[in-house]
C-alpha cells in the first residue's frame, strides 16, 4: 500500500514572528562556546560530532585538548587510531572517533583538506548523518540546511503538541527546512539553527520546561493543553544487559598492567587489565595463565566497578594481583591510568581518579 504523504505541519503563529523571537532570543542569551563564532569547519565538524549524546559542558574540556593535539583535519588524518581513542577515551560512543578519524583522512584525500560543501558529499562521509551535515554546512557554511537534534525535538513535540504521533520526525525535518529556509532565517542559518538547539536545551528542558521564562508560551499548544511536562511521552526504555566481568588489577606504583584488547566485542582497541568474563575468582589465575600464559596470584579483592556501554551493564570484579615470576607477553604494558598515552576506558581511568570513584576503592587505588 502506497504512504501517504505526510500532512505539512502548521505553526501556531505566522513563521516571520516565530524565527524573529527565536533569534532575539538567541541574541540575549546564546552560552559561549570554545567553537561559536567558528568559522573553520573541521572545529566545528568535531563540536557537532563531540555534542552527540554529550552535554556541552561535559565536552568542553575534551574539545579543548582534541584541537590542541589535532589542530587541524591533515593533523588528525595523519594521527594512529589509538592516539585518536586516547583522546575520546571517557566521552563514551567510540564509533563517533573511530567515523571521525576515517573520515578526516578522506576530506583529506578525496575533498582537498575541506569539509564538503554539498549534502551529498557530507553524507557520504562515515558517521555524518543528516544532522551533523546539516550543522556543519549551516555553521560552518552558512548553507540554510536544517537540523534536528534531540533538544529541538522536545521543543517542537511540545510547541506543536504532537502527541500519539508515533514518528513525528519525517513531518518536523519538513518543518525545519521550511523555517531555514524563510527570508528572515536564511541569511542567518547558523545562528537560526543553533537558537533552536540552545532554547530547546535551556528553555524548553526535559521535565519541567521554563515556560515563565519562554517568549514563545503564548503560541505553544502543550502548554494550552497543559501537557508540557508530558510531552514528548517517554519511549519504553531497555533494560541494560548486565555482563559480569573479572578484571586483575596489577600495580607497579602508580602503574597497571594494560594488555590491548583485540577481540572485541566490547572496548576493542582499548588498553585493559587483564579481563575475563564470570565472576567468581576461584579458578582465576589458571584462566589467566591458560589464556595469556601469564602467571598472576590474586590477592584480595576489591569493590565491584560498573561500566555502561549503551545497552550493556558491564560489572567488573576489581581482583587485586601479583605478577609472579615469568616474562610479560609481547606487547603488554605498565601504565599510568592518569596519562592520556593510551586510548584507556573509564573504568581503568577511573583507578585514577578519586572523585570518580568516590571512595569505593580503598586510597591505596585512589591517590
Ligand atoms: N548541541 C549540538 N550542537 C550545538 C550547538 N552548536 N549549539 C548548542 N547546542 C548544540
Amino acid at each position: 500500500m502506497a504512504r501517504k504523504a505526510a500532512e505539512p505541519l502548521p505553526l501556531p503563529l505566522p513563521a516571520g514572528r516565530f524565527v524573529r523571537t527565536l533569534l532575539d532570543w538567541y541574541r540575549r542569551h546564546r552560552r559561549e562556546m570554545p567553537w561559536r563564532g567558528e568559522a573553520d569547519s573541521y572545529r566545528v565538524w568535531l563540536s557537532e560530532v563531540m555534542l552527540q549524546q554529550t552535554r556541552v559542558e561535559a565536552v568542553r574540556p575534551y574539545y579543548e585538548r582534541f584541537i590542541g593535539r589535532f589542530p587541524t583535519v591533515e593533523a588528525l588524518a595523519e594521527a594512529e587510531e589509538s592516539d585518536v581513542l586516547a583522546q575520546w577515551a571517557g566521552l563514551g560512543y567510540y564509533s563517533r572517533a573511530r567515523n571521525l578519524h576515517r573520515a578526516a583522512r578522506i576530506v583529506c584525500e578525496e575533498f582537498g583538506g575541506r569539509f564538503p560543501e554539498t549534502m551529498e558529499e557530507a553524507r557520504s562521509l562515515p558517521g555524518v548523518g543528516r544532522y551533523t551535515a546539516g550543522a556543519v554546512l549551516s555553521i560552518a557554511y552558512g548553507q540554510p540546511q536544517p537540523v534536528l537534534d534531540g533538544n529541538i525535538r522536545r521543543f517542537l513535540t511540545r510547541f506543536l503538541c504532537l502527541d500519539g504521533e508515533r514518528s513525528p520526525d519525517g513531518r518536523l525535518w519538513r518543518l525545519l527546512e521550511e523555517l531555514v529556509a524563510h527570508p528572515e532565517a536564511a541569511p542567518r542559518a547558523s545562528d537560526f539553527n543553533q537558537a533552536l538547539m540552545e532554547f530547546g536545551s535551556q528553555v524548553c528542558v526535559p521535565r519541567t520546561p521554563r515556560c515563565g521564562e519562554c517568549p514563545l508560551s503564548g503560541s505553544c499548544r502543550a502548554l494550552a493543553a497543559g501537557l508540557q511536562a508530558d510531552l514528548p511521552r517517554p519511549k519504553k526504555v531497555r533494560e541494560p544487559v548486565r555482563l559480569h566481568f573479572l578484571v586483575a588489577l596489577v600495580r607497579r606504583g602508580s602503574e597497571v598492567l594494560l594488555r590491548r584488547n583485540d577481540e572485541g566485542p566490547f572496548l576493542k582497541g582499548f588498553w585493559e587489565p587483564p579481563r575475563l568474563e564470570g565472576d567468581d575468582p576461584a579458578g582465576f589465575a589458571m584462566r589467566v595463565r591458560k589464556r595469556w600464559g601469564v602467571r598472576l596470584e590474586v590477592a584480595g579483592e576489591l569493590p565491584t566497578l560498573r561500566h555502561q556501554i549503551t545497552h550493556h551493564q558491564l560489572e567488573l570484579k576489581l581482583l587485586r594481583c601479583r605478577l609472579r615470576e615469568g616474562a610479560m607477553p609481547d606487547g603488554w604494558q605498565w601504565a599510568d591510568p592518569a596519562e592520556r598515552r593510551l586510548p584507556l576506558p573509564a573504568y581503568v581511568r577511573k583507578l585514577s581518579d578519586p572523585d570518580s570513584v568516590r571512595g569505593s576503592l580503598p586510597s591505596e587505588f585512589s591517590r
